[in-house]
């Protein structure tokens, strides 16, 4: 995890919770409409992989259970994890890119449904992702997945003044390559090679030279609709096309897109894609659905996007069309740290990652609130362009009275709670019901963060090893673990 020099430990912050006559007038309570539907308050909880579904993406038991209990809690909004567009192998992770997954999605809805007594409005976040491979042993790297070209033979008789290299079998340049000094190897291989040797073989949408990268602006738009559509089959409320964090779409409107096909350079160019492809899908779901976005209000990248790229793309995206703008902060791939051998780089390692999902161990400004004024700014700005598509604010935010002040003072439409709603989903109904000091307070020390990273079933460390003598629960790592929060 990713720490700042010297780090300040925040205390989470005391409050008072609201009786239910005071919630019951709060902002937060008020029904709100978002597109076609309209929730029954501002609440959200955003998306959250919680690694549960089978390797080819199906919705599990376990999967029900997740959205089940958020359920029972009753936000105004659920949204239903990152969810792979494509038909594509991808582990563990939901998947939305064939007909065959909408029987599924559709049971996960319906249980939703049942839990919240329709209370809840269910979205499904759509996702597309480039190849990430794992890191490789650095023999490996040289024998088998390295393409040696001439310029790495030039680079060779320069640095070792040996002009026989000039022609030298590849197999005695892999030979050597796999032998040589770090010091060597840095000045053979060019900054993406050393990139795949050090921290594993990365996509991007820059790869103009692979020609399935250099086709995303022909076949995206089509494969995003075409999961939008089995989105509404199945009975969600609306999609949120996932255009934040480190996946194709963000790639896309990062200011590091240098394509030169007209969807790269310019932040004209850079949205250009994302519109095309929420166009496509508004075409196939129809102006009665909601269709959201969840996008970056900065990258928190060196060349990356800041406020201003963002506060451009949600104009933007309001003009288009889009029926609410959910805004999140960093999560790249940039910035993350080495992954050790055999292990994926993970996205949220680096100081960006820090900001997606900051920590008690903070700078001085804390964790607490750390995207409103990205998120206030943003909203300012589309409310100024004549738009007044709701704009959702996450990130630190686990208390009634942050929730509410944000909304007073209209930085944001709707609050966003993720790692508060997993600590205990049940914040949204112990709230109105003016029962706040029963709320299962998050700590925000991200032992729920690591879980993901390390592709595990994602629980919170407040409640996964109590009562695990309960009869009936489902547990994992030999019942030392529960997999829901208790009832
Ligand atoms: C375990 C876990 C999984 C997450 N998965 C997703 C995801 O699938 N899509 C997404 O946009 N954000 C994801 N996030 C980020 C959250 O939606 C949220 O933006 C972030 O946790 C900051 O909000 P918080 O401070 O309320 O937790 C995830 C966060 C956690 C803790
Ligand atoms: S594991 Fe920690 S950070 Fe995650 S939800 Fe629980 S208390 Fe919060």
């Amino acid at each position: 995890m990713w720490k700042f020099r010297n780090p300040i430990k925040h205390a989470i912050p005391e409050t008072r919770w609201p009786t239910a006559a005071e919630a019951a007038e709060s902002l937060l309570y008020q029904p709100i409409r978002i597109g076609p539907v309209e929730a029954n308050n501002r609440t959200w909880v955003p998306a959250m992989v919680p690694w549960r579904a089978t390797e080819e993406g199906f919705v599990t038991p376990e999967v029900l259970d997740w959205y089940r209990r958020f359920a029972k809690g009753r936000p105004g909004a659920l949204v239903v994890e990152a969810t792979g567009v494509r038909d594509v192998p991808s582990g563990p992770l939901l998947r939305i890119g064939h007909d065959r997954f909408i029987p599924g999605l559709r049971q996960l809805v319906e249980t939703v449904r049942e839990a919240s007594d329709g209370e809840t409005k269910l979205f499904i976040q759509i996702i597309d992702f480039l190849t990430v491979k794992r890191r490789p042993e650095k023999q490996k790297y040289f024998e088998r997945f390295l393409r040696v070209e001439d310029r790495h033979r030039h680079a060779l008789t320069d640095v070792t003044n040996d002009s026989q290299w000039t022609d030298a079998p590849e197999l005695s340049v892999r030979e050597f390559l796999s032998g040589a000094s770090d010091e060597i190897v840095e000045q053979i291989l060019d900054a993406r090679e050393l990139e795949a040797l050090r921290f594993g073989y990365r996509e991007n949408v820059s790869d103009m030279h692979l020609p399935h990268v250099r086709e995303l602006p022909q076949v995206l738009p089509n494969i995003f609709a075409g999961a939008a559509g089995r989105a509404r089959d199945a009975g969600f409320d609306g999609v949120e096309l996932h255009y934040a964090h480190a996946y194709t779409m963000a790639g896309f409107l990062s200011a590091l897109n240098d394509r030169d096909d007209g969807y790269g350079g310019a932040k004209e160019n850079r949205v250009r894609l994302p519109l095309e492809v929420y166009r496509m899908v508004r075409e196939r779901v129809g102006s009665d659905y909601t269709v959201g976005v969840r996008f970056l209000g900065d990258e928190v990248i060196a060349g990356g996007n800041r406020i201003d790229d963002a506060i451009y793309f949600g104009v933007e995206f309001a003009r288009a069309g889009f029926d609410f703008l959910s805004l999140s902060k960093g999560g790249k791939f940039e910035d993350a740290q080495q992954p050790k051998v055999g292990q994926a780089v993970y996205p949220y390692t680096g100081q960006s990652g820090y900001e997606c999902m900051p920590t008690v161990l903070s700078d001085a400004a804390g964790p607490f609130l750390r995207s409103v004024p990205l998120v206030s700014g943003i909203k300012r700005a589309v409310n100024e362009a004549g738009f007044k598509t709701p704009v959702v604010a996450t990130g630190g935010i686990s208390t009634f009275e942050q929730a509410e002040s944000i909304l007073q003072q209209g930085q944001a439409d709707i609050v966003g709670l993720a790692r508060q709603a997993l600590a205990d989903p049940d914040w949204f109904i112990k709230v109105k019901l003016g029962r706040g000091d029963e709320v299962r307070r998050c700590t925000y020390t991200n032992y729920c963060e690591a879980l993901d990273q390390a592709h595990r079933p994602v629980t919170c460390k407040l409640w996964d090893r109590i009562e695990l003598d309960e009869p009936g629960i489902s547990t994992v790592d030999n019942g030392r673990r529960r997999l829901l929060a208790p009832e």
